[in-house]
């Protein structure tokens, strides 16, 4: 009976996939899995680290400790397992496999970060520390030898400790420490890097760390540090651009952008027009917040972002607005500093509107958001709580981005990707990237964005923030139990490669063993 029931069962699903076949997607998946829209040649597929995720030699070799590194070694249960990133996957020693790894991915670029203290231990350019200055010209050198484009980010977390003890980004002189930094970067490796982005996901960066205790700094400043991160990073990140703007890019002719993220927001009922302002205000507080001074003709804060904050403010009693205000000068500035719109891209909520909920602090940026958000339970979770999977997501936020900020620069998806509990047939990683993957080509040929890049996160299991190591990410496995940190691919590794090869997806590619992983 049972098995008779799910014969019958899968009938009814193989029908109705041949019902989707035939009627909407007849044009974009040939009979035999084939996408028949494909990626430019000149689309930049890469895959992404970070460099404290993945280098470990946390004090060696003259470098200075990150915030990261100083916290976990005070505080070592604030990673879910109890770990740190003294190790990691061991990269500084091993970047030439991660580099064999890469070729055999076929990728042509390769986004990755420097960590900060390893260059300028104190945080500071009275000191360079050349050790750390070889080691990132040694990698450069391997990338250019293996027909690897590099693609840095500046600043991916890991804040020099000496910096954070002035308070990290809540410091408005981290604007010229982080100019300064990035003089240094540009100046040592500038002939070598022509793609940069300044800085990773200011959102997560401030929110996380600034306005909640979920990252380090766990500085707990809700709804008033958040903002004073955000609103430094802003200026730093402005102030870099111009610096090689001006004084670099005429003779290093590179690009130079900024990445944020965001995870789309639905309205949690599309007939409710409260669910409906409700998500506009969360990509608004999520993404406008960073993304508007940057990417809009006028430059600045979102109006709705600024109001609602404002507001509440004045409501609260605060003598002035928690979200600090930029000088016309300062607008100025920051308006039109990216040659790119980088996006990170993992997940989607449901959103609804809320004065209140459980857990929320007053103030803060939840608090001034005012959203709910939720996932649908149908949406498979195979990782960590927060990840779910909503392909239609990638699609939709690429068009929000578009349809608020136009088209004058390239969109690239700097990070994307999912976790899971491990193992090497990760059925649902490779679905995941063709259905994510399937969904940005919808956006540029069906949609007609302008999307020119795509980077997977990440090329090997890492140090997962406060997940410790307990999530995993990569295309290739890594044996944390082995002294060596063994890699090996997984079955999405030689599925991203065959993406790469072909420029088209095959979701025949790799065989499912069920057909839940199938469905577009
Ligand atoms: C991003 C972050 C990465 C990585 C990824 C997966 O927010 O930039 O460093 O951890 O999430 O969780």
């Amino acid at each position: 009976m049972q098995s008779l029931s799910r014969v019958a069962h899968v009938a009814i699903l193989a029908c109705f996939s041949l019902m989707f076949i035939t009627k909407g997607v007849s044009t974009l998946v040939s009979k035999n899995g084939l996408s028949n829209y494909s990626f430019p040649d000149k689309f930049m597929f890469g895959v992404a680290t970070a460099a404290f995720q993945i280098e470990g030699a946390w004090n060696e070799d003259g470098k200075g400790e990150s915030m990261w590194d100083t916290y976990l070694h005070k505080h070592p249960n604030f990673t879910v397992d109890h770990t740190n990133g003294d190790l990691a996957t061991d990269s500084y020693h091993k970047y030439k496999q991660d580099i064999i790894m890469l070729q055999s991915l076929g990728v042509k670029y390769y986004r990755m970060s420097i960590s900060w203290p390893r260059i300028l231990p104190n945080g500071t350019d009275h000191y360079i520390n050349k050790a750390g200055v070889r080691y990132y010209r040694k990698i450069f050198q391997e990338l250019i030898k293996a027909k690897i484009t590099p693609v840095v980010t500046l600043f991916h977390w890991d804040l020099p400790t000496a910096l954070m003890d002035l308070g990290g980004w809540t410091n408005p002189k981290m604007v010229d420490y982080f100019e300064d930094y990035a003089r240094v970067v540009f100046s040592l490796f500038g002939d070598m890097v022509k793609t940069w982005t300044t800085m990773n996901e200011l959102h997560v960066h401030c929110y996380n760390g600034y306005d909640l205790n979920a990252f380090v700094p766990a500085m707990q400043s809700h709804g008033i540090g958040v903002y004073l991160c955000s609103h430094y990073m802003l200026l730093g990140h402005a102030r870099a651009y111009h610096l090689y703007d001006k004084e670099f890019r005429p003779k290093q002719k590179g690009k130079i952008g900024l990445t944020l993220d965001v995870f789309y927001a639905e309205p949690k009922d599309s007939n409710n027009k409260e669910d409906v302002e409700a998500a506009e205000r969360y990509l608004q507080m999520h993404l406008g917040l960073y993304a508007h001074p940057v990417y809009s003709k006028e430059g600045d804060y979102p109006a709705l972002v600024r109001e609602r904050i404002d507001n509440m403010s004045r409501t609260q009693g605060y003598p002035r607005s928690r979200l600090p205000v930029f000088t016309p000068e300062e607008v100025e500035m920051v308006r039109g500093t990216s040659d790119f719109f980088g996006i990170n891209h993992y997940t989607t909520v449901l959103a609804s509107a809320s004065s209140m909920e459980p857990g929320w602090l007053v103030p803060s940026l939840d608090h001034d958001a005012g959203v709910k958000s939720e996932q649908d339970p149908k949406w498979p979770i195979p990782g960590a709580f927060w990840l779910a999977v909503y392909p239609p997501g990638l699609r939709k936020i690429v068009n929000w981005i578009t349809n608020n900020y136009g088209t004058r620069v390239p969109i690239i998806i700097t990070e994307n990707g999912v976790c899971d509990s491990g193992g090497l047939n990760d059925y649902e990683r490779v679905s995941y990237y063709n259905k994510y993957l399937y969904q940005l080509l919808l956006a540029m040929h069906e949609d007609g964005c302008r999307v020119e890049g795509y980077f997977a996160w990440t090329l090997m299991d890492d140090f997962e923030w406060s997940d410790g190591y307990t999530v995993k990410f990569g295309l290739f496995h890594v044996d944390f139990n082995h002294p060596e940190r063994k890699r090996t691919p997984k079955l999405s590794a030689l599925n991203y490669r065959e993406i790469l090869r072909t420029r088209r997806i095959n979701f025949n590619y790799i065989k499912m063993p069920s057909y839940k992983y199938n469905n577009l």
